[in-house]
């Protein structure tokens, strides 16, 4: 996801184009990831390292730079999407040593960027860009310097990191070889007869061959022309020291697959569909997003634990977000929060000022109703702190601090995953607000935190265990015309976006609300069969959703919930149930989305819509 990355090792003449050719063609095929700047490197025929990179889309890049003209038998190719430094020409990709001989493309976040930054600093070496990547090439050079050979001076480099990582490196004291190595973000091997390809996804080199495999995390090693390496690397990295980060081959031969899919099905990554592919991407973007959570959070906490209010805006599913957001301040943090929607802000942001802080939730960061919040709020004397995914965009851009997502380019018109890291930023920064301000202790906030970056592996376990059983429900949930979603707390909002989700891409009316209001007047409207989904987060949920389940039985509700397991009670009551693993209540939100995102996604596709086009939807709104 997100930035991209191609390289090359080559025999001469072998892919019928020059090097630069090829990978400027490969890069194409991964632009449908997102990218705000284009870059290459080559090592030609004479030997020498030819960088040439821009902010700009590929063609516009390719225009202004003509790198489609030189020629070589290794290369690297990278589109960004800007994490670390503003999009620009200096922050592109490929980044290069003080001496200019190696060049490292990057898709990932490296987490202790700063602490490599200074000691690389301390020992003399310049860098020229804001980016976390640069560290790598100057980390070859400080090892070589060492006496370790290239190939050794990378894998030390890669052992020194943390975060995530698709790294691809060329060095011109070894002009056969490209290196690489995986560590949370993906990477892949095309392998070729006289030449190989490594690649962040396989539409990438699909035209040149189908014979791939998939990296698995921990792994290092290098393409030539003939043949690839690939290597288990040991944790310890012995530091600044001559020491050599130990290896041991991996045979791999039983891995490698022949792949028979067209490069439409190949971007969506074998998924029929962008929002089913976004739905199983979540582990990976929530790993992304959490980690790179830490430096950040570190200016903003401090920030919000002494504001006296905190409003958080936005609009659809980033206003579902900012209501989980809000509801956690208060809990969490005993912080006077609400969350507005964004279009109706105006009316509510008349009482804020200079000791208030507004969070403004955009995935797109463009969202017209957002942006107009910011400015209102900026007027009124309020600190803003955008939460988006686009780095630069227009509410970034406006507001005081911004935090982003890192979630990768959402292409699904439907939001999914951006949803999951919108309420993952905002649950860690009120739980760490709720510590600061001494309202929970460390062990509670350990608690929070442990369950988020545990909700990857869990939310990996939930669809594994339930998308067969969804897709049978959803068979059924496509004959009706509507269906409530009702829960209390945390699973109101929760709910709230379920109904949203089945709204948009299935167009079935669904409608959430508070479960103890429910008595209240939409109880009215139940009859046989009529879909009820109860979201119950925690047990004490359980209880007080008992009375509400019992109600809509009565009058012969199609009873569906989503509920932790071992909620007996509620299990017994109801026709369908997802039993959910059991989490701190304010972290479950994360993971009990999930069911709802693939139940509204089967009932899209069981009716034949196509939930990557939902009809009257656009994925940025920038009209009022
Ligand atoms: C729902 C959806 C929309 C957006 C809304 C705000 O699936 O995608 O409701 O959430 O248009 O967009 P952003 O977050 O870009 O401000």
């Amino acid at each position: 996801m997100a930035c991209g990355i191609v390289a090359v090792a080559t025999e001469p003449g072998r892919l019928g184009k020059a090097l630069g050719r090829v990978i400027r063609d490969s890069l194409k095929y991964l632009e449908y990831r997102g990218y705000d700047s284009v870059g290459f490197a080559l090592i030609t025929n004479e030997g020498e390292l030819v960088i040439r990179k821009s902010k700009g889309m590929l063609d516009l890049v390719e225009a202004k730079l003509g790198f489609s003209y030189y020629d070589g038998l290794v290369g690297i190719g990278h589109t960004r999407w800007a994490t670390h430094g503003a999009p620009s020409d200096i922050n592109s990709h490929p980044h290069t040593d003080c001496k200019g001989s190696v060049a490292v493309a990057h898709n990932g976040i490296i987490e202790n960027y700063l602490s490599l930054k200074e000691e690389l600093l301390r020992r003399g070496h310049t860098f020229t860009s804001e980016t976390d990547t640069e560290v790598v090439p100057h980390l070859m050079e400080e090892f070589k310097k060492l006496g370790l050979t290239p190939y050794e001076a990378f894998k030390k480099a890669v052992s020194m990191l943390r975060g995530a990582y698709a790294l691809v490196a060329i060095d011109l004291d070894e002009r056969d070889k490209v290196f690489f190595a995986k560590g949370t973000s993906p990477l892949i091997v095309g392998f070729g007869s006289g030449f190989n390809f490594l690649a962040s996804d396989i539409p990438a080199f699909l035209r040149y061959t189908n014979r791939v495999l998939v990296l698995m995390d921990g792994e290092v090693g290098y393409i030539t022309s003939r043949g690839v390496v690939v290597e288990r690397l040991r944790a310890s990295d012995g530091g600044f020291t001559t020491s050599i980060a130990t290896s041991e081959p991996v045979d791999f031969t039983w891995r490698v697959k022949v792949i028979d899919w067209t490069p439409e099905m190949a971007m969506k990554g074998g998924y029929p569909h962008f929002m089913l592919k976004e739905i199983h991407e979540q582990p990976e973007a929530l790993t992304l997003t959490l980690s790179g959570l830490v430096g950040i959070s570190e200016k903003v906490v401090p920030i919000l634990a002494r504001a006296d209010k905190v409003l958080v805006v936005g609009a659809g599913t980033s206003y579902h977000a900012s209501l989980i957001g809000s509801l956690l301040f208060n809990n969490l943090a005993e912080l006077w929060s609400s969350a507005m929607i964004s279009s109706e802000a105006r009316w509510y942001l008349r009482s804020v000022g200079d000791n208030d802080v507004v969070i403004a939730v955009s995935q797109s960061g463009e969202t017209i109703d957002t942006l107009l919040a910011v400015r209102e709020a900026k007027r009124r004397g309020a600190i803003v702190i955008a939460l988006s995914n686009v780095v630069d965009s227009a509410i970034p851009r406006e507001s005081d601090l911004s935090i982003y997502m890192r979630a990768g380019p959402e292409i699904g018109v439907a939001a999914t995953k951006t949803f999951t890291a919108q309420v993952a930023v905002l649950t860690y920064l009120a739980a760490k607000a709720g510590e600061r301000r001494g309202v929970i202790n460390g062990k509670y906030l350990d608690g929070v935190v442990g369950d988020l970056r545990r909700a990857p592996s869990l939310i990996s376990r939930v669809i594994s265990v339930y998308e067969g059983r969804i897709r049978r429900i959803a068979g059924m949930l496509a004959s009706k015309q509507s269906a409530f979603y009702l829960g209390r707390g945390l699973g109101l909002p929760v709910s709230m976006e379920g109904a949203l989700k089945l709204k948009e891409v299935a167009y079935i009316h669904a409608e959430a609300y508070p479960a103890g209001e429910s008595k209240h007047g939409p109880i009215a409207l139940i009859e046989e069969g009529f879909p009820v989904v109860f979201t119950s987060l925690g047990r004490e949920d359980g209880e007080l959703l008992k009375s509400n389940i019992e109600e809509m039985k009565a009058r012969y509700a199609w009873i569906i919930a989503v509920t932790p397991k071992g909620s007996e009670e509620i299990t017994k009551l109801v026709d369908d149930v997802f039993e959910m693993p059991p989490m701190k209540y304010e972290a479950s939100p994360v993971v009990y989305i999930v069911p709802y995102q693939l139940l509204a996604y089967y009932t899209a596709v069981s009716k034949g819509y196509d939930p990557d086009k939902p009809r009257n939807l656009a994925k940025t709104v920038t009209v009022v």
